[in-house]
């Protein structure tokens, strides 16, 4: 028994050591698969000795049942709020307010970003999370613990730091919970798939998956939290400075805000958050201002606090991203999948320094949801580089002579038709296949930058190419030579130049950006990776049956019908060819593939008839162990598995001198890893 204890201790410090690496610094060390396997493998002992399992195993992440109602909490110290600020002469008076407090003694400041998300309050009893609560009204907070849980950037349990030889009895850190643009992206794009409401912005996205009544729910939305306070220190942790108290909190195994930075003067205070202001898109999360805080915690002590807010720190807030402004008119746009999006034309606006004249509606029922018309008066934001959205409408500006909009029944690029192919769908779609918006769309996300990445080959061009029937297809794209360009006018020598290279270039790119690149309906850029990863060239994953497909842990049946679907048409197989002979690379160069699994490194060629798996199965056990597999022997086989009758392969790898092996071989290799 104790050493099964042992070995499921072994295994917890593990993946928490892989979960750090993961979830906090971004610097995974081993890949999925093997995760998964150390993570089974805990959960198989657990099953079998359910009394060993302890509530900061990794296993207890997703636990309990789902709650009617959030118990309340009073918090053992108010979580208060900060006096904001919305121009650098304001936070110099700040310091000049603190200053005449504090006259003789030189500040030191962080100033962090201020994260736009939900705050929350984290405690560790000895070094294990016993509670996750919200703000609530500052006093008293929500018991949210089963939801924090589920976040993986939040240890269950704290690490202790080198040199120390105990927990603190409590320790309550406070942060703020948001979750990243691009993961807010997905979920957005998986519930218009539904056909189920957005969230407005990764805020309310945030908030809307933290409270939760059922933590699998949250545990679905990737959640992240990162530390910027603590309530009140005990007397078992003393720290001189916050930078020091950040340490620390790394030093648990917490995450803290990136970006964070040390500044000797309040004019390098100043300075950075106008840095930060302009960079704010260029981060993975919202922000929306910049928080300055007195470094050392003896200088916070004297300045204290006031009934609200603290007085040694202050927000400087970046300008709104919100506006007000009619809308002129609502048309469609045809994307690459035929999905008709609607857009609003609008008086231009000003949103913090960009001038705004248009914002996207979604789709035909966000402008049901949001009941807007022509002539209405909408609350506007903008959220990063993206194109603006409609909140709103402000009801009160109404006239009576607002007029609302229908689904067109014709395609305004080719007047083909639309429909909306099933009845859960929430878009529309002009069926035309050879609509040139669609065209248009398929090709500009063929060289967008996660794709081909080719750069100067943006709308207008593309607008063009398609116009004059120069490009009908993705190969086509290959074909183009510099005086179709320069005769284009779009392109002058040098310009044509620059974009013949770039089409060059993105002949090299991995399989993973081309099969993306296709545009395959359900199947995104992780989808494209794993694809990549699992099958290494394009002619296995065309091969791919459904059911290898759907064997991928991250490859669900819609997504493999729509795989199959889509390299199952005479006009993709024609398309192959083509990019074939154009010299397009169409495998996944080893450096991406992820290491690990006894067989990685190893091409597998099986022929014959096996005794014990299908062909299939064995394919799938060669790939989960990190293997390769493919159809044909070449001089890059490391095993051909020869079964029963094997014919002409079998010959080719004796005449090439490949190592042949038997089905129980390869299942006694494959065992030893397993
Ligand atoms: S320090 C006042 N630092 O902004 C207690 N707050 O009104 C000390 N926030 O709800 C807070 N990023 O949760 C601090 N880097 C940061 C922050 C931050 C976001 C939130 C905080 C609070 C609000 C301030």
């Amino acid at each position: 028994m104790s050493y099964i204890k042992t070995q499921i201790e072994a295994l917890r410090i593990e993946i928490k050591h892989h979960d750090y690496h993961y979830y906090v610094l971004n610097q995974p060390e081993i890949s999925d698969t093997e995760y998964d396997k150390l993570y089974k493998g805990l959960e198989t002992l657990e099953k079998l000795h359910p009394d060993l399992i302890t509530p900061d195993s990794p296993t207890q992440r997703v636990s309990g049942q789902a709650v009617k109602e959030f118990k309340t909490v009073r918090h053992s110290a108010p979580m208060l709020s900060l006096e904001n600020t919305y121009s650098p002469e304001e936070i110099k008076e700040w310091h000049i307010r603190i200053a005449k407090i504090l006259p003789d003694k030189p500040f030191e400041f962080i100033v962090e970003p201020k994260i736009d998300g939900i705050s929350c309050a984290v405690t560790y009893t000895s070094g294990i999370l016993t509670m996750g609560a919200t703000r609530g009204d500052g006093e008293t907070g929500e018991d949210i613990t089963l939801n924090i849980k589920t976040i993986r950037s939040i240890p269950l349990s704290l690490t202790l730091p080198e040199h120390t030889s105990a927990f603190p009895r409590t320790f309550e850190a406070r942060g703020e919970v948001f979750i990243d643009k691009s993961d807010f992206n997905c979920i957005n794009e998986t519930f218009l798939n539904k056909g189920e409401q957005v969230f407005a912005n990764a805020r309310n996205a945030a908030a809307g998956s933290l409270r939760q009544k059922d933590p699998k729910i949250t545990a679905e939305r990737k959640l992240k939290f990162f530390v910027h306070s603590f309530a009140s220190l005990n007397s078992e942790l003393k720290f001189e400075t916050h930078w020091d108290f950040l340490k620390t909190c790394r030093n648990f195994g917490l995450m803290t805000i990136d970006k964070t930075k040390l500044c000797k003067t309040i004019d390098e205070a100043v300075a950075y958050c106008l840095k930060m202001q302009e960079q704010r898109d260029k981060l993975p999360f919202d922000i929306d201002g910049m928080v300055i805080k007195v470094n050392s915690l003896s200088q916070r002590e004297t300045l204290g606090t006031t009934m609200k807010s603290p007085r040694w720190a202050i927000a400087y807030k970046f300008p709104a991203r919100q506006a007000t402004t009619k809308v002129i008119n609502i048309r469609v746009q045809v994307g690459r999948t035929g999905a008709i999006t609607p857009v609003a034309d609008l008086e231009p606006v000003e949103c913090a320094g960009v001038i705004i004249s248009h914002a996207t509606l979604h789709n035909f029922d966000e402008i049901s949801r949001l009941d807007v018309r022509i002539g209405d008066t909408v609350l506007i934001e903008r959220a990063g580089e993206v194109i603006p959205k409609v909140i709103k409408v402000i009801e009160t500006k109404r006239t009576g002579h607002e007029k609302k909009v229908k689904v067109p029944e014709k395609c305004p690029e080719c007047s083909g038709n639309i429909i909306r192919e099933k009845e859960e769908e929430v878009a529309y779609r002009c069926i035309n296949p050879s609509c040139p918006a669609q065209l248009a769309g398929a090709l500009l996300h063929f060289a967008k930058r996660e794709a081909m990445d080719i750069e100067g080959l943006g709308a207008s061009a593309v607008n063009q190419l398609v116009e004059k029937k120069i490009v009908n297809s993705f190969d086509e794209i290959y074909s183009l030579n510099k005086e179709t360009l320069i005769e284009l006018d779009l392109f002058k020598d040098k310009k044509a130049q620059n974009l013949l290279d770039a089409i060059e270039k993105s002949k090299k790119q991995p399989l993973s950006r081309l099969l993306f690149a296709f545009g395959i309906r359900n199947a995104g850029e992780k989808a494209a990776r794993t694809l990549a990863e699992n099958f290494i060239t394009l002619d296995s994953v065309i091969k791919a049956s459904a059911e290898d497909l759907t064997n991928i842990k991250e490859i669900g049946p819609v997504m493999a019908e729509s795989i199959k679907n889509f390299f199952s048409q005479s006009k993709t197989k024609t398309l192959i060819d083509k990019l074939k002979s154009a010299g397009i690379n169409t495998t996944e160069p080893k450096e991406n593939i992820p290491k690990g699994g006894i067989f990685s490194g190893k091409t597998f060629v099986f022929t014959g008839e096996l005794k014990t798996l299908s062909r299939s199965e064995a394919e799938k056990q060669a790939r989960k162990l990190g293997g390769q597999t493919s159809s044909s022997v070449s001089k890059n086989t490391s095993f051909v598995v020869a079964g029963e009758n094997a014919g002409s392969k079998l010959s080719k790898a004796q005449k090439l001198n490949i190592k042949i092996i038997t089905e129980t071989e390869f299942l006694t290799m494959a065992k030893k890893e397993n």
